[in-house]
């Protein structure tokens, strides 16, 4: 099969199949691939067999007695040896992300010059950015597609909607770094620096949504949640390679994380925009 056959018939892979072979191909079993797909074997066996077909990779045996799986890995070997090797969970997430068709989200819309911005900020250097606004204006619609967009792959560290629900941090950056295959430590700092480290040797995004519940009335980290600036202590630093969006309804002003300040301005009122999203960075 030549590169260009190869190509094409990759191309016109359904979504389904594309995400069975590439955890196919990232080596986790028919089981595996089963239960994360919500599908039974048989269809992920089914799948691979219409794959090899889509291949070229026909099986002369009614009764499936070679399977051409052998032949197929042989093959993303020499096109896409990418593909192959062996993946850590997060590493296939975010090859699946980025090999998924790429279906605009039509409900989407505007928000060019935020983008602009975030791209600006981004470009730049910065590692932490807080989109600042009131109440349902969209923050974390533009955040979350940002994120989706530039990264394929973001976590998600939801803060709550009422001061009661806050989640604790350490729990939540358990969890967090279990969805990254990493082992939380027995403390809280441990923990964070093992987060400090898979964030300096992947490049993701991070969300951190509705900070302002756990905001007092001078725009610091309520008491029982002052370990979130930690959290975003180690999001700042300049040696990771992620990129933290926060949401918020209120500033943030916390000595430790450095806010350079960033508003939109009308031109011809010289008024802030009502409506518009307030970028703030860490530069
Ligand atoms: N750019 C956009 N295009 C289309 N719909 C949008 C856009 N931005 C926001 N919306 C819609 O507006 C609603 C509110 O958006 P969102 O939840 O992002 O606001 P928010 O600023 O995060 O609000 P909150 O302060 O309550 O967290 C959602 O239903 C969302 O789908
Ligand atoms: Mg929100």
């Amino acid at each position: 099969m030549s590169k260009g056959q190869f190509d094409k018939a990759f191309n016109e892979l359904t979504h389904r199949r594309r995400e069975v072979l590439i955890k196919f191909l990232a080596g986790e079993t028919d089981e595996a691939i089963a239960k994360s797909l919500n599908i039974t074997k048989a269809t992920v066996r089914q799948h691979i067999r219409d794959i090899c077909e889509e291949f070229g990779l026909k099986n002369e045996f009614p009764d499936q007695r070679y399977s051409k799986r052998a032949d197929l890995i042989a093959l993303f070997q020499r096109y896409k040896p990418d593909f192959v090797v062996s993946k850590t969970p997060i590493e296939t997430a975010i090859l699946e992300q980025r090999t998924k068709k790429s279906v605009p989200d039509k409900n989407f819309v505007g928000r060019e010059r935020a983008i602009a911005h975030l791209n600006d900020f981004d470009s730049q250097g910065a590692k932490v950015i807080l989109i600042q606004a009131k109440g349902g204006v969209g923050k974390t619609t533009l955040a979350r597609n940002y994120l989706q967009q530039k990264f394929g792959f973001y976590i998600e560290f939801p803060i709550a909607k009422e001061t009661e629900n806050i989640t604790p941090i350490e729990s939540l950056l358990e969890e967090r770094l279990r969805q990254l295959n990493e082992e939380p430590g027995r403390e809280f700092g441990v923990s964070l620096e093992r987060f400090r480290q898979k964030l300096q040797t992947e490049r993701i995004g991070v969300l951190i949504d509705n900070l302002e519940p756990a905001l007092d009335e001078n725009c610091k980290l309520i008491k029982p949640h002052r370990r979130y600036v930690e959290l975003l202590r180690v999001l700042t630093d300049l040696s990771l390679q992620s990129l933290t969006l926060i949401t918020s309804r209120d500033r943030l002003r916390e000595a430790d994380v450095s806010l350079r300040y960033y508003w939109h301005h009308c031109a011809k009122t010289g008024k802030l925009y009502s409506k518009e999203l307030m970028l703030t960075s860490t530069l």
